[in-house]
Order: structure tokens, then sequence, then C-alpha cells
């Protein structure tokens, strides 16, 4: 099998043929068991830490469990804007869409129009997109937990519960470009777009969350809408046999750990309906917390309720709500 390494000069992304062998089969750890590579250029993407005493790294977040019923419930979503700020966070992302879609090679479809050659995706270009996709979706919890921590300390007020949850937030996205980086490993230009888009998305980010954090929480919950869409439709072209690469491949080992994915649900389709679910979420989240007075409002995913039997904001997905949940409702 000498699938690996093909065409990283064009695209920026070399395609790992790692997770196509199989699994039975024994595993030298940190090492690729197949591929076309010169063994100098082998090496583990992020092997397990060279630490003898260590069995392995813990983590303070522990991801929910997500039934397959309840990822199937998820679905695209628009959260319409109703008033200014809501309108320069959906241009802002419309127009930071255009230029990812530019950068990873995305056409969308028209409705119906899924068939049309220039619009189908392959294996590589989805997680190309991905890659880039995460790279930048790990960046706005990371800022918004930072600046709300530093205010904390600046004012000596409490925080309400917002800092966690955004950590957290980007801890999972991290944990999805992980995940993705064990399915293909981007090469030279991808790496250089990451770090471009990083070095100008942090900034802009960190100045934009200073001026205002409601429209920062807007932008993202419309990122997400399309992290949703994305996702989707990298679904439904699994589903339809556009794929054939992913059909029966199995999950990295990092995310059956990571979303604790049950026996017989290890594919790389269930992947993609954990990680959708889990844009979701932040979809969810950040519209919620886009509705919330940004210094007095308690988050309300990190709270514990009086009436627990009722329908509330959660960390899993069973009362999931598009469109965020309104301020009268959780406050
Ligand atoms: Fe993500
Ligand atoms: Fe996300």
């Amino acid at each position: 099998m000498r699938t690996y390494a093909r065409g990283m000069a064009t695209t920026g992304l070399r395609y790992s043929s790692t997770l196509l062998i199989n699994r039975s089969y024994p595993q030298p750890t940190g090492k690729r068991l197949i591929s076309s590579t010169p063994q100098s250029h082998i090496k583990e993407y992020f092997p397990p830490p060279d630490a003898p005493k260590i069995v392995k790294v813990t983590s303070a977040w522990h991801h929910p469990v997500y039934t397959e019923e309840e990822m199937r419930q998820v679905t695209v979503g628009h959260r319409e804007a109703k008033n200014w700020s809501d309108w320069v966070a959906l241009g802002s992302v419309r127009v930071l869409r255009w230029g990812m879609d530019l950068v990873t090679g995305y056409k969308h479809p028209a409705p119906g129009q899924e068939h049309i050659k220039k619009f189908q995706m392959t294996e590589k270009e989805w997680v190309r997109r991905f890659v880039f996709l995460e790279s930048v979706a790990g960046v706005p919890g990371m800022v918004g937990g930072m600046l709300r921590h530093l205010r904390s300390l600046r004012r000596m007020k409490r925080d309400n519960g917002w800092i966690e949850t955004l950590l957290e937030e980007a801890y999972n996205e991290r944990m999805h470009l992980l995940t993705f980086l064990k399915v293909a490993e981007p090469g030279w230009f991808m790496r250089l777009m990451v770090l471009g888009a990083q070095g100008v998305f942090f900034n802009g980010f960190f100045l934009s969350y200073l001026v205002s954090p409601r429209t920062c929480h807007r932008f993202v919950g419309y990122l997400e809408e399309e992290a949703v869409l994305t996702y989707t439709r990298a679904i439904k072209d699994l589903e339809s046999g556009r794929l054939p690469h992913w059909e029966k491949l199995e999950a990295p080992e990092i995310a059956i750990r990571y979303w604790k994915m049950p026996e017989g649900h290890r594919t790389m389709k269930d992947l993609l309906l954990y990680v959708r679910a889990d844009e979701a979420k932040h979809r969810e989240v950040n519209h919620t917390l886009g509705n919330l007075k940004q210094a007095v409002d308690v988050n309300p995913f990190a709270v514990e309720w009086k009436e627990p039997t009722k329908p509330h904001p959660s960390k899993g997905i069973k009362h999931l709500k598009t469109t965020g949940w309104e301020r009268e409702d959780v406050v």
C-alpha cells in the first residue's frame, strides 16, 4: 500500500494511510506501519510522551457522553440577525467563510447541485478543510476565557462560571484538530496558512472582545452554524458513497478515548457525528452567551438548577437549542 504523502506539493496536506490498515495487526508504538515515505521521515505526528513512569496524560475536562439518537437530531440552523451587533457578527462570518473557502478550495453547492463535479469533495479535500477550520475554531474560547479571567483579577469580581466553559470549548476544538491530524498531516503550505490565519484572527478577536464581547459570542455562534453545515455535508457525502476511503476507516485512538466512542461505533462516520454535535453545542452556547448581559449574568451551562427535571441548558446535547437560549429563560 503506497498511498501516503501523495499530492502534498499541490494541496499542502499529506493524506495518511495509517488508518486504512487492519487494527488487529500489531502496530509498533510511535511509528507509521505502512508508508512509502522513507524511514527517516516516518514519525508519529504527536507521539505519546516518552516517559516510562507515566501511564497516560489526564485531563480536567471529561467529554459528556452523546447517544447516537441525540447526535442524529442535530440539524443545520440559523439565528436571525436582530440588531446591528448581530449584523456585524454575521457579516464578519461571511467574510471569513469566503476566505476559508478560498484557502481550502471549497465550493458550496446550491441545493440539488451536489452531484456536479466542481462541487464534489474528496476525503483529502474534506480533511484539509477540517484542519483549517479547527485550527481557527480553537482561538475564540481561549481569548474570551483569558480576557474574562484577567477582568476578574483586575476588578476583583466573580466571573459567574463563564471562564471554564470558554476554555473547555477551546480544548474541545483543539481535540478536533488533533484528531484530524491523525488522519492527515499538513505540509508547509497549509502550516503557513494556519500560521497567518492565527496571527490575524487571534489579534482581531482579542481586540474585538475588548470592544464588544456580546458581538464576539454572536460571531462564534454564526461561525458554528457554518461548522455544523460543513460537517453535515461531509456526513451526507460519506453516507451517499462519495467518500469510499472513509467507509470502513476506523476513528483514531485519540478520538475513541476522548468521546468514549462505544464498541461498534468507532468509524469515521461516527467521528463526524460526534464532531458535528460538538459544533452544534458551541453554536448553542455562544448564541446563548450572546443573549446575556456579559458583566452580570451567570453562565447557564455551568450551574445546578433548582428544578433539574425541566429542560435547561446543560453540558450534553439532550435539550440542544439551535438558536441558543433566550435570556429570560435562563436568568
Ligand atoms: Fe471543531
Ligand atoms: Fe466549534
